[in-house]
């Protein structure tokens, strides 16, 4: 018998729990997406994330635990996100975790969000069938990743370059000094009428593209080598824009998602293959929404395999938020002997490594 973790993440639009088994089993996965309401709004509206957050984390946890087939006594501790992300929608999956663990006499352990993006690299789902027709276990099995390793974390809210060291400890790297990378697909997204959220999108629009059409600026900033700014590039698209618009020439949208994309992929990739190099690593990884990307997926592969280091990331749907990846990370916290007492609370600015 595995140690089971129930996780429970609700730190943003998803209000997600899952069953994973010795933190790579997933035994159940179930995501409530709230996209489709905020979509309405154009981007994240937090009061009504938390009220849908309400309405469904019983349901999401009830199906959670029927999918996989358990019971509360199968499930040997709860895991949940406390922090960073929206105060409101965080405080929702803490206080059900903490009424949970105290009624059902379990032990809770309170997990990183960006700390679970990473560990979402442990998961194995074999059931599922990959895009190209592989099972998760053919796929995952061989390619398995073991710490340490060097992980870039790009999401909606992160853009950070993290040094694996072991299954619990994180030294920050790199980091953005304005603008995340998701927040940047989302933002041109939006200015070329894509709509919320924008990556996946941008993604799709920019398979039709010209990666090479307009020439967008790729930005170092600082001392470090290893840090983010996407602020420049997203300005570049906003001029672009209104240069084309004022001069009333049409512009080819597929060609500025393509461009921005290469833009922003070179610089993510280019940074984290220096500093895997530069940390003497042999591995580097994904982590985030955006890493479900599939030029971000394919580049990395390609520039870091070219420098003789192997790759991982997880698979599509570990990517976006989820509760498996809780879990996951809760797993290693849990055997490391961390417990979260009812006092846990949410902090919406949590940083990686940090408890
Ligand atoms: O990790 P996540 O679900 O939530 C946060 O913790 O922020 O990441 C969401 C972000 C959004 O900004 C979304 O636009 C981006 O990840 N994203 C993508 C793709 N899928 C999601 N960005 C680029 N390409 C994609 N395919
Ligand atoms: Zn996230």
């Amino acid at each position: 018998m595995g140690t089971n973790i129930l996780g429970i993440e609700t730190s943003c639009d998803e209000t997600a729990a899952a069953v994973v088994a010795d933190g790579r089993e997933v035994i159940s996965n179930v995501i409530y997406t709230q996209i489709p309401t905020h979509t309405l709004y154009g981007g994240v509206v937090p009061e009504i994330a938390s009220r849908e957050h309400v309405l469904k984390i019983n349901q999401v946890i009830k199906k959670a635990l029927s999918d996989a087939e358990m019971t509360w006594e199968d499930i040997d501790a709860i895991a949940v996100t406390y922090g960073p992300g929206l105060v409101g929608p965080l405080l929702i999956g803490v206080s059900t975790a903490k009424a949970l663990a105290y009624a059902k006499g379990i032990p809770l352990v309170g997990v990183n969000h960006i700390e679970g993006h990473i560990c979402a690299n442990y998961l194995e789902d074999a059931g599922v069938e990959k895009e190209d027709g592989k099972t998760a276990e053919e796929m995952s099995k061989p390619s398995s990743i073991e710490p340490p390793y060097m992980c870039l974390v790009a999401s909606g809210g992160h853009s950070h370059i993290v040094r694996v060291d072991n299954y619990t400890e994180y030294t920050i790297i790199g980091r953005t000094h304005d603008d995340a990378a998701g927040e940047a697909f989302d933002k041109v997204a939006r200015a070329i009428g894509l709509g919320y959220p924008g990556g996946p999108k941008v993604d799709k629009l920019a398979r039709e593209g010209n990666p090479k059409a307009i020439e967008f600026p790729r930005a170092s900033v600082g001392d470090s080598p290893y840090d983010f700014s996407f602020s420049g590039i997203k300005s570049a698209v906003l001029n672009y824009l209104n240069g084309a618009e004022m001069k009333g020439l049409e512009v080819n949208k597929a060609d500025v998602a393509a461009s921005f994309q290469q833009a922003v992929i070179d610089v993510l990739a280019d940074h984290t293959i220096k500093a895997a190099l530069d940390n003497n690593m042999k591995t580097v990884a994904l982590a985030g929404g955006v890493a479900a990307n599939s030029l971000l997926r394919t580049t990395m592969k390609e520039r870091a395999e070219a420098k003789g280091l192997r790759f991982h990331c997880p698979e599509l749907i570990f990517c976006t938020d989820n509760g498996a990846m809780i879990a996951a990370a809760g797993y290693h916290e849990f055997i490391a002997g961390r417990r979260a007492d009812l006092y846990l609370n949410a902090i919406p600015n949590l940083k990686i490594g940090e408890r």
